[in-house]
């Protein structure tokens, strides 16, 4: 018999991953529910035609176009100008954080976040063997600011994950406090006198609440941050896989030094660059998404549950005893959440209007 040489640390194991069902109202892994306009479909068809006339040949490795968008997307969104250089990208913004832990993490170095966050991060550290440490956050999900400067003191972390808005929790780190991290993070990298890098992944940052600014603000002054974005969320791109980030040069080529060559696609960076032609249709939708998000917390907060405050376009709330029997409740009504975060509390994506009364019609069902 033939025994393969699995590696100790993927004993028991098994592939991330919500559960893909075919229901009606699938409200389980924070989509955007609008697909992409008629017109959007065009253009995406047309530039990934064009790109495919040169398929024999390796697409560029360093994307200088969509670079280029990218930074004047960000421009528009959160009025913040980062050059083109100071942008990466990738297959999704899991693959961006892949490679930032690949180019700074790794054997003997700690990888540092606050639970309840996204499930992915400790499979970036597993996946990267480098040291997991999760610390709690306070009550309101909100960072408490004393366990954070404890943690980083003692764990010295090459890399610590920051998700504002924060999934499962929706909730937005606030600028001061983000502040007072990087001011922390000066110096309490692995080795003496070195810094740890603050990834603050805004996977949901175009949901955010007026007022609410983003890290990007905080980019020209602080070499070891990085702002993680994608195109899944907001953009309703999510089967494109293209995320990216913004960061300081050094950082940026530190990350070109363990990317695969060539691994984004001709067809993704065309298929990208058609998308983000198309951003301005897409403010009115997000502001759309946005009034839903409140009203579905507020409905939420109407049949006498705890609601989490969101900036992301999904709402965490509870508290149920056994939450498995209201999201299986739920699924036989024909809608599908997600029984993620602390015990006892769900999670719902925002759909669109009908399928966010569906949802709340079968909740009142189950209860
Ligand atoms: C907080 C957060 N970051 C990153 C991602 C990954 O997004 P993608 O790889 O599609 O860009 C997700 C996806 O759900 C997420 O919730």
């Amino acid at each position: 018999m033939i025994i393969l040489p699995k590696r100790p640390i993927f004993a028991g194991e098994s592939p991330y991953g919500a559960p893909q069902l075919n229901v009606p109202v699938c409200l389980n892994v924070n989509e955007n529910p609008y697909a992409p306009s008629e017109s959007l479909v065009q253009d995406i068809a047309n530039a990934v035609a064009d790109a495919a006339k040169s398929l024999n040949r390796y697409p560029d490795r360093d994307f200088p176009a969509l670079r280029d968008d990218l930074a004047h997307y960000l421009a528009d969104e959160a009025g913040v100008t980062v050059a083109p250089e100071n942008i990466w990208a990738a297959n999704g913004s899991n693959e961006v954080m892949l490679h930032l832990l690949q180019a700074f993490a790794g054997p003997g170095r700690t990888v540092v976040s606050f639970a309840p966050t996204y499930s992915m991060y400790p499979e970036y550290a597993r996946d990267t063997d480098s040291t997991w440490v999760a610390a709690p956050r306070a009550e309101d999900f909100q960072l408490d600011m004393s366990i954070v400067r404890s943690v980083l003191e003692r764990e010295r972390p090459a890399i610590v994950l920051l998700a504002s808005p924060n999934n499962p929790t929706g909730t937005a780190l606030p600028q001061d406090q983000l502040a007072e991290i990087l001011e922390i993070a000066q110096e309490t990298g692995p080795d003496t006198g070195t810094a740890s890098i603050i990834v603050v992944d805004e996977a949901y940052a175009e949901f955010r609440r007026v007022g609410v600014p983003s890290a990007l603000e905080l980019l020209n002054a602080n070499p070891h941050l990085v702002v993680s974005r994608t195109m899944s969320k907001a953009f309703g791109a999510a089967g494109l896989r293209l995320g990216y980030m913004a960061a300081s040069q050094e950082i940026v080529d530190q990350v070109r030094i363990v990317r695969l060559p060539y691994h984004l696609s001709a067809l993704t960076q065309a298929a990208a660059r058609a998308a983000l032609r198309h951003r301005a249709a897409l403010r009115g939708q997000i502001a759309e998404l946005r009034a839903s998000r409140d009203r579905l917390a507020a409905d939420l907060s109407g049949l006498g549950l705890a609601v989490a405050p969101s900036d992301a376009n999904f709402v965490l709330f509870g508290t149920f005893s056994d939450r498995h029997a209201v999201w299986q409740g739920l699924l036989d009504r024909g809608v599908l959440i997600r029984e993620v975060g602390p015990k006892g509390w769900l999670r719902v994506s925002v759909g669109t209007p009908a399928e966010n009364a569906t949802f709340m019609a079968a909740l009142k069902e189950v209860m």
